[in-house]
């Protein structure tokens, strides 16, 4: 098949071979495949028509850019003009990782993959499956998070299918599900489950291009690891997500951070814990017959317990952010109307599960 031709899936494939993934999108096709943050949905970076077709398949707006995944950091060349001493540290001290580093671009990489920035974020997933993927592929592989642009990530591949089926040409489902030998065939449910952990949020990404590295999005990377590495590191200092400058007055942004992000259709109302006030409101809420209502967060919803259609508690903030995205999925299945979110503690993954959870409810 001709690259960068492909017409919209009518089928998307259940695959288990990383090979195969490979294959497809060197064909210039999109596949779903795994990492240790959330599912990505991946197509050769170098391609600008299946690059146009992945934010079509996402509806996603043409002003986000993609992170490039490589197999190892040595790659960098295939997507960056430049690799700067702070971005060599950070590489060195945490990828493969939950890491994106933001470089000056080089030109295999085209504007549609970076939203017209001069900067392109590249990142080397510490999963056995996505790197096998990559090595295969031989090339830059864009890969946003395998969602429909506003959604909560996909952390599971059968999550990536509520959103994507028939808009991308395969998954590569990581716990031996696959129709690589029976097209069409729905999972049998049957077969052995070796699924891998997922950390359940997306890659801290960190603008290198300046001296002082930009932390543009939280995520399983606290701003007191990268500081250990590079002291100077800081935080995005944005008003309400807009583009602001860098200590050397380059003006540096994260277009993603202006859009809606993580929003499942319940509405979501965070929570410091369970107060009088916050039951009553639960309670209000229950006892209108057409809603609908869930919690999840560490502590115990106490007396509400029987009136909530899902509950899930969490004893550590890990396992809190590894299902986050997935509970909320989860209520809307349920035709959840309103879901109480106990605010994450904000120690560790916490802070990058705070902000996920501030944009769903926003
Ligand atoms: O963990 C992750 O990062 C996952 C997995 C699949 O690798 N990917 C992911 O991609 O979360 P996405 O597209 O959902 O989010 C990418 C974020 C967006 O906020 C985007 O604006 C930002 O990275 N980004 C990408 N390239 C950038 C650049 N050149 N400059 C600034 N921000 C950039
Ligand atoms: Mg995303």
């Amino acid at each position: 098949m001709e690259s960068g031709t492909r017409a919209t899936s009518l089928l998307t494939r259940r695959i288990k071979s990383p090979e195969v993934a490979a294959s497809i999108i060197r064909d210039g096709g999109l596949v779903a495949f795994p990492t240790e943050t959330v599912f990505g949905l991946g197509v050769d970076a170098t391609n600008e028509a299946a690059v146009e077709r992945l934010f079509r398949a996402k509806g996603r707006p043409s002003d986000n850019p993609l992170i490039v995944h490589l197999s190892r950091p040595d790659d960098w060349r295939l997507a960056a003009a430049e690799l700067t001493r702070n971005a060599q540290l950070l590489l060195n001290a945490f990828a493969p990782g939950p890491i994106t580093v933001v470089l000056p671009k080089n030109d295999a990489i085209g504007d549609s993959v970076t939203a017209g920035l001069a900067t392109v974020g590249i990142r080397v997933p510490d999963h056995a499956i996505a790197r096998t993927l990559l090595r295969a592929a031989n090339r830059p592989v864009a890969a946003p998070s395998a969602n429909l642009s506003g959604r909560p990530s996909g952390v599971h591949w059968k999550s990536v299918l509520d959103d994507l089926d028939g808009r991308v040409d395969a998954v590569l489902c990581d716990d031996g599900y696959a129709d690589d030998f029976q097209r069409g065939g729905e999972p049998s449910g049957t077969v052995e489950r070796h699924e891998s952990p997922r950390i359940g949020i997306e890659s801290t990404v960190v603008d290198c291009c300046g001296d002082v590295p930009i932390v543009l999005r939280t995520g399983a990377v606290t701003l007191e690891q990268l500081r250990r590495v590079v002291p100077s590191t800081k935080m995005l200092a944005s008003v309400a997500g807009l583009a602001t400058l860098n200590s050397q007055g380059r003006r540096v942004n994260s277009p993603g951070l202006l859009h809606p992000h993580y929003q499942p259709q319940a509405d979501v109302r965070l929570i410091d814990a369970w107060t009088a006030e916050s039951i009553a409101s639960a309670a209000t809420l229950h006892a209108d017959r057409d809603e609908t209502i869930a919690y999840c967060g560490m502590d115990d919803p106490k007396t509400l317990i029987d009136r909530l259609e899902l509950c899930a508690r969490f004893s550590s903030v890990d396992e809190y952010a590894a299902n986050f995205y997935e509970f909320l999925r989860e209520a809307d299945r349920h035709s959840v109307t309103t879901i109480f979110v106990q605010r994450a503690p904000c120690e560790g993954i916490g802070a990058a599960l705070l902000d996920r959870q501030r944009r769903a409810a926003s």
